[in-house]
């Protein structure tokens, strides 16, 4: 064995010259030829520019876009994804440049051989951007994105060949995404989908759902979970507990997959602890921003009426902002107009990191995504992190049209 493991590392070693030589000669100038960053363009553009082909109601709230390349704008295609990541949406509202994630609910199969995402969204009680949406988006809106991110996929060396969806509401999009994938691709997974829904009325895609089973010859199932159900329903009732989930399904070794509100995360983590499903074996989708951060338990009260200033560097020039202690940071960046990096707004992805100077903020505790070296190093994540005090930010440039 120490032999085995001392050849290879002379045979490491041996390299180690060779290589240090042709890095010498290369030229520190990117070649604007080569053909795998051509390619990484196409798989992975920065932008994507799409047009509204479609438009569905699905239920009295709910509506499902569907896009189609807008090639006037450059993008010729659009890219392939795995099932359960989103786009990010970029949009200018009332003057502030915004961005906001959703999940694809087409399948991959649907962007690679027919052309087209589509994405699913309810419209929120008082939501500022839903509105802008339910006002402005028509057939024939132009529309740009983010290329598919996230990690909210199926991994078949991670996960488990059986795997369990939990959805509440609108989480639904992903694993519709996912059940489709199954069929299209007659993937070696079961898949047992549980939708919690508050009434019949709010269930998204249900024709659809009631076929995935027979088209997938068994392999995908559905269970509907309806907490206030009407007068013949002969679905599941009341919530995603442990023992409605163990009464339908065996729970030994199979992966869940968590999409839905933010409070049903809480409560789902109750739930799998007694029946005790080991953390690996729980993936849950970003749960986005904080609906209001007042009502976590160790966020600092006394702070919820103040407006305090940040001081913005952005490359060489230096700006001030009011920022609400109850508003992420990006959100006051957002209010005051400034394009600041951002993709999955959940504190994951990374993409807002910013350098923080000066003051103290809170950060939510789950929604810490940061790696350890930007914790010590004082690196926030803007997009889950809070003023408590005036603070001195620096924050990433980016090119915006
Ligand atoms: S936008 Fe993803 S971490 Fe902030």
């Amino acid at each position: 064995m120490r032999e085995r493991y001392e050849n290879a590392m002379k045979s490491f070693n041996d390299i180690i010259p060779t290589r240090q030589q042709m890095i010498g000669k290369a030229s520190a100038e990117l070649d604007p030829y080569d053909p795998m960053r051509e390619l990484a363009k196409i798989l992975h553009p920065d932008k994507v520019y799409m047009v509204i082909d479609e438009i569905t109601e699905e239920t009295k709230d709910t509506k499902t876009f569907k896009f189609v390349p807008d090639k006037e704008s450059g993008t010729e295609k659009l890219p392939y994804f795995r099932a359960g990541q989103y786009i990010s949406i970029k949009a200018e509202v009332n003057g502030s440049k915004i961005t906001r994630p959703y999940s694809l609910s087409s399948s991959p199969h649907d962007a690679l051989k027919r052309g087209f995402y589509t994405i699913t969204i309810r419209k929120k009680e008082g939501g500022f951007f839903t509105q802008y949406i339910w006002e402005n988006w028509k057939v024939g809106t132009k529309v740009e994105s983010s290329s598919p991110l996230g990690f909210f996929y199926y991994h078949p060396v991670r996960d488990a060949k059986n795997v369990i969806g939990l959805a509440g509401g609108s989480g639904i999009t992903p694993m519709r995404s996912f059940a489709r994938d199954i069929i299209e691709k007659d993937l070696d997974i079961n898949f047992t989908l549980f939708y919690g829904i508050e009434r019949e009325d709010e269930i998204i895609f249900k024709e659809e759902l009631d076929s995935f089973e027979k088209q997938s010859n068994g392999k995908v199932k559905v269970v509907y979970v309806c907490n206030h159900p009407c007068e013949g329903w002969d679905g599941c009732t009341g919530y995603l507990s442990a023992e409605l989930i163990k009464e339908q399904v065996d729970v030994e070794d199979r992966t869940f997959i968590i999409c839905g509100p933010k409070g049903m995360y809480d409560y789902l983590d109750g739930e799998l602890a007694k029946l005790n499903i080991p953390r690996r074996r729980i993936r849950k989708e970003a749960p986005g921003e904080a609906n209001d951060i007042t009502k976590y338990p160790d966020y600092p009260q006394d702070l919820k009426d103040e407006v305090f200033n940040i001081v913005v560097h952005i490359g060489t020039s230096n700006v001030t902002i009011p920022a609400k202690a109850t508003d992420t940071i990006l959100v006051s960046l957002e209010k005051a107009g400034i394009a600041s990096p951002s993709e999955c707004r959940s504190g994951e992805c990374g993409f807002c990191r910013s350098k923080l100077i000066a003051g103290d903020v809170y950060i939510k505790k789950d929604v810490d995504g940061r790696r350890i070296a930007d914790k010590m190093y004082g690196y926030i994540h803007p997009c889950s992190t809070y003023p408590t005090e005036n603070l001195e930010i620096e924050i990433p440039l980016i090119q915006r049209d």
